[in-house]
């Protein structure tokens, strides 16, 4: 009982799949806010089910950021994924390089052996260029490809960790401190009711095309994540949550 309560997390994964109704909830031990390899066994986890759910010839988006990072990063070659596309879901959020969508895209392809397709957007778009980029026949062929995903793979984070890494505004941040802003993913904020309070100007797969999507699958964890997490599922519709001990804990216990 000691070694399953180690190892299989059953009964968390089962009590926070009901608490946050989804399919299928995977917790690995620990807090990746404090050890770093706690992200490797989320990664890891991410990285084994991606091998399970291949499919010939599909599309998988996914979003940026350290967590879904760590996914590509445990990814290794799989006959099953030879003819898979890897697209990044949304154009620049902000993030350094290898944090960004459309690089790790390029290193799930090259890990797993897959194809990938790269998204060239800016990240801080006024109105006019914005509307004016919609229309090029690049980025509307891009779109069509992200439509078309059967499986998406994102990151959450918090609110306010999010926006500073952003760069954010002072204003930005005092808003979104203002609107009870708890979580962040896809580039929207949202409240601990899972209510959109701010959105980014990125192009990208919106929350309207994810109900087309197959598998949804949110890789977070940490217990300074715990409100994101438990808020993310109005907002993302996630079917697969890969979380750790820590996050599990603290959303069951004291949220
Ligand atoms: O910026 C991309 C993104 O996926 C965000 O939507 C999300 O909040 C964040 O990265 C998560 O990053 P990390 O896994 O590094 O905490």
């Amino acid at each position: 009982p000691l070694i399953k309560e180690l190892f299989g997390f059953t009964d968390l994964e089962k009590q926070l799949a009901r608490m946050l109704n989804l399919q299928k909830v995977i917790v690995v031990p620990g807090d990746s806010d404090r050890s770093d390899w706690v992200k490797k066994e989320m990664g890891k986890a991410g990285a084994r089910l991606l091998k399970q759910l291949a499919h010939p010839r599909q599309v998988v988006a996914v979003a940026g950021g350290t967590t879904v990072a760590s996914v590509a990063q445990m990814m290794t070659a799989t006959a099953g994924l030879r003819e898979t596309t890897f697209v990044p879901a949304r154009g620049g959020l902000g993030e350094t390089v290898e944090l960004e969508a459309n690089y790790i895209a390029s290193l799930m392809a090259q890990k797993s052996g897959g194809k990938y397709r790269l998204m060239h957007v800016p990240d801080q778009l006024s109105d006019e260029a914005y509307h004016t980029l919609i229309r090029e026949p690049h980025i509307q062929e891009m779109l069509e490809i992200l439509r078309s995903a059967r499986i998406v793979v994102h990151g959450v984070g918090d609110a306010q960790t999010m926006a500073k890494r952003r760069k954010s505004s002072p204003d930005l941040l005092e808003k979104l401190k203002e609107k009870g802003a708890v979580g962040e993913a896809f580039g929207y904020y949202f409240n601990a009711e899972g209510e959109i309070v701010h959105r980014g100007h990125s192009i990208g797969l919106s929350l309207e095309d994810l109900q087309s999507v197959e598998t949804i699958i949110a890789v977070a964890g940490g217990s300074s994540k715990a409100k994101a997490v438990a808020a993310v599922g109005p907002v993302a519709r996630p079917d697969i949550l890969i979380t750790d001990e820590a996050a599990a804990r603290t959303i069951l216990l004291d949220l």
